[in-house]
């Protein structure tokens, strides 16, 4: 009878009248009935229409809803952890499970009870005319379902919640409610969107029905804008754009989750730049239940592997060997040095006693392990060996099981301008004193820690808003006012507006600042890079030039314009007093906001302006400096905590300073 269901459910794919379905399948018209009544308990919309004396039926596709709707989750003193993935894409040769593999035992390492997946489960269907057919290993959608019940992750103790995706949609096969229906650790929230609560903010899934652009915050920055203020969500999770980027934007935290999948055909032929990795979230709620800060860390996967979907295609039981007996060694470096190029191959057989069968043995081990050799006639018409110029990298363990990890601690502070009306030197003091209760011992600055000297010519409504005008005023300030810490150290960039001062009079601020206190230590001029622990690569930036609409724009282009090889590991960019971060080209990019509210000049033409610092903790190979897991922690200063400095609030400015100045031993 099943069999019977089956053939029912195929042929009323199209619509087919009653007399053809009692032919087909051998039935008097009741049992068609009966047919229809049982599809429809299975969960089937089959509907049925009159056409002159005949009668069609016509299956509309799954109408089972497994979705679980009002979710909401309570923080756990204030805190809510979860891990944020996106686009398995199970089904495609570019799969990665034992990626996923690993972020799921991340998580569990983690204590992680909460995973949210972002669609794109499965790779979806190519029709057999699309060039694209062949970049799926099961090419229909039963069968990536089937594989992604029976393969993806299931841990103890972690719920996986998840929306589908653009790649999830069938016109008969509802896949989330399959998936959900089969495993008892997944939770279906919806189709391509859904909202659901952590205290008493509200967190929005996505999977962006819109492509992918060049400009990576440019979706980002579109989904934050088209919500009206009364609809906006505390955060915002998008996937299906293969990319990661944190920004805070009207009010929205907004993250784009990268792809747990290698860099598909379809990727290849939009030329879509993937990056691979899962995000972990700790969300701090406040005393009203909202969402007070959010610390997230990145997991990047530098290397995918293109034959990963081979390793997990058979039965999922698990592997013994019966003997116990010690496998057979096979050294294929041996091999691979035994072979010349441009070597006869007639010639090798010969001299290594090699068969025709060992020959493709030697070959196939040299490919597993890099090294594609092939066989190529040569102008003599022989049949030669033809070495390969570089080998592949054949990645024998994922790098988060080295042991090999290291940890660097530190905070990042930029364009603290003071002298200026609208520096914040409070919240510096906020931010250092934060620095030393978490042990921090380096901080790094990116510039412009003074206002700077504009003549009157240049910008003519600068004086009122520098109390303190001239290189002495400023220099003798900042002396001064700095946070001091015992036991942290400023590192120190200088960027445009110090120049000012240099420009005058030749005075360098930075020579100056670590001439005379022994906790600054002087970088350089608009760039430095550092070298943690001599691998770990920082880059601090101060550039010169404006800010663009799009947050990421101005930093992918410079990215982009970097030498391959050369990069820093950490880049972070001072001057545009903005907070972003992006992973671009293997670099995790950081615009890094400011310590002074907007100033005259910003608001005359209409910038952005963030206030606050940026703490990192990173965990890097400690051989080549490649960041395994980074964790960013911006500490943002909103409208309601600046303080008029020279204003009504300049006498509690000014016990601060006094205080700093009594750590300092100055008078
Ligand atoms: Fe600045
Ligand atoms: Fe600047």
């Amino acid at each position: 009878m099943e069999d019977k269901l089956t053939k029912f459910l195929e042929l009323t794919s199209k619509k087919v009248s009653l007399i053809e379905l009692c032919k087909e399948l051998q039935e008097e018209p009741l049992g068609i009935y009966g047919l229809k009544n049982r599809a429809e308990k299975a969960g089937y919309d089959i509907a049925y229409e009159l056409v002159d004396d005949d009668i069609t039926f016509y299956n509309l596709g799954e109408n089972k809803d497994h979705r679980t709707q009002d979710v909401s989750f309570i923080s756990d003193n204030g805190h809510f952890k979860c891990m944020v993935i996106s686009s398995p894409l199970i089904g495609n040769k570019a799969q990665q499970l034992s990626i996923i593999k690993d972020v799921y035992k991340k998580a569990k390492e983690e204590g992680i009870k909460h995973v949210f997946l972002c669609g794109d489960l499965i790779s979806g269907k190519y029709s057999m005319t699309n060039s694209l057919h062949d970049s799926n290993f099961l090419t229909d959608i039963e069968s990536q379902i089937d594989y992604f019940i029976s393969h993806f992750p299931k841990e103890e103790g972690i719920t996986t919640y998840f929306i589908t995706g653009r790649k999830d949609q069938d016109k008969k096969i509802s896949v989330g409610s399959r998936i959900a229906e089969a495993r008892d650790d997944m939770v279906y929230l919806g189709n391509c969107n859904a909202d659901f609560k952590i205290d008493n903010s509200t967190i929005k899934l996505l999977n962006s029905p819109l492509s992918k652009t060049y400009t990576i915050s440019y979706r980002p920055q579109q989904f934050g804008n088209s919500f009206r203020a009364e609809d906006k969500p505390e955060s915002l999770w998008i996937g299906g754009l293969c990319q990661v980027d944190s920004i805070n934007f009207r009010g929205i935290n907004i993250f784009s989750i990268p792809s747990l999948c290698g860099t598909t055909d379809e990727m290849m032929a939009k030329r879509y730049e993937n990056t691979v990795g899962a995000l972990i979230l700790d969300i701090k709620s406040d005393k009203k239940g909202k969402i007070d800060s959010i610390k997230y860390t990145i997991l990047p996967y530098y290397q995918t592997d293109k034959n990963d979907y081979k390793k997990h295609n058979n039965s999922s039981a698990q592997y013994t060997n019966p003997t116990e007996e010690k496998v057979p060694e096979v050294d294929a470096n041996r091999y691979y040095k035994w072979i010349k190029n441009g070597f006869s191959v007639e010639d090798f057989k010969a001299e290594h006693h090699v068969s025709d069968l060992e020959l493709d043995g030697i070959l196939e081990v040299c490919n597993l392990n890099g090294n594609d050799v092939k066989q190529v006639v040569n102008s003599a018409g022989d049949l030669v060996f033809l070495k390969p110029t570089f080998s592949r990298k054949v990645i024998e363990k994922l790098p988060k099981d080295s042991q090999y990890i290291k940890v660097a601690n530190f905070g990042i502070v930029s364009d603290t301008h003071i002298g200026n009306r609208e520096n914040q030197l409070h919240s510096l003091y906020d931010f250092y004193d934060e620095a030393a209760r978490r042990g921090i011992t380096d901080i790094y600055h990116g510039g412009d820690i003074s206002d700077g000297f504009y003549n009157i010519t240049s910008r003519i409504t600068y004086p009122e808003q520098t109390p303190f005008k001239t290189f002495d005023d400023q220099g003798l300030y900042i002396l001064r006012a700095y946070p001091y810490k015992k036991g942290i150290v400023t590192h120190l960039i200088t960027g445009n507006h110090d120049l000012t001062h240099f420009r005058n009079g030749g005075a360098n601020i930075g020579n100056w600042l670590e001439a005379s206190r022994r906790d600054i230590e002087y970088l350089g001029h608009n760039e430095a890079t550092i070298y943690i622990d001599n691998v770990l690569k920082l880059g601090l930036r101060h550039p010169i030039d404006g800010s663009s609409k799009s947050f990421s724009y101005k930093i992918q282009n410079k990215i982009e314009n970097m030498p391959s090889g050369d990069k820093e590991n950490i880049l972070a960019y001072a001057h545009y007093h903005k907070y972003y971060y992006a992973m671009i080209r293997n670099t995790h990019a950081f615009m890094l906001p400011a310590f002074c509210a907007p100033t005259q000049f910003e608001r005359d033409a209409g910038l952005l302006n963030y206030v606050g610092g940026l703490f990192l903790t990173v965990y890097y190979d400690s051989r080549n400096g490649n960041v395994i897991y980074l964790d960013a922690e911006p500490r943002l200063y909103d409208k309601k905590d600046y303080w008029d400095e020279y204003g009504k609030d300049e006498e509690k400015v000014r016990k601060l300073v006094d205080k700093n100045k009594r750590r300092l031993g100055m008078r």
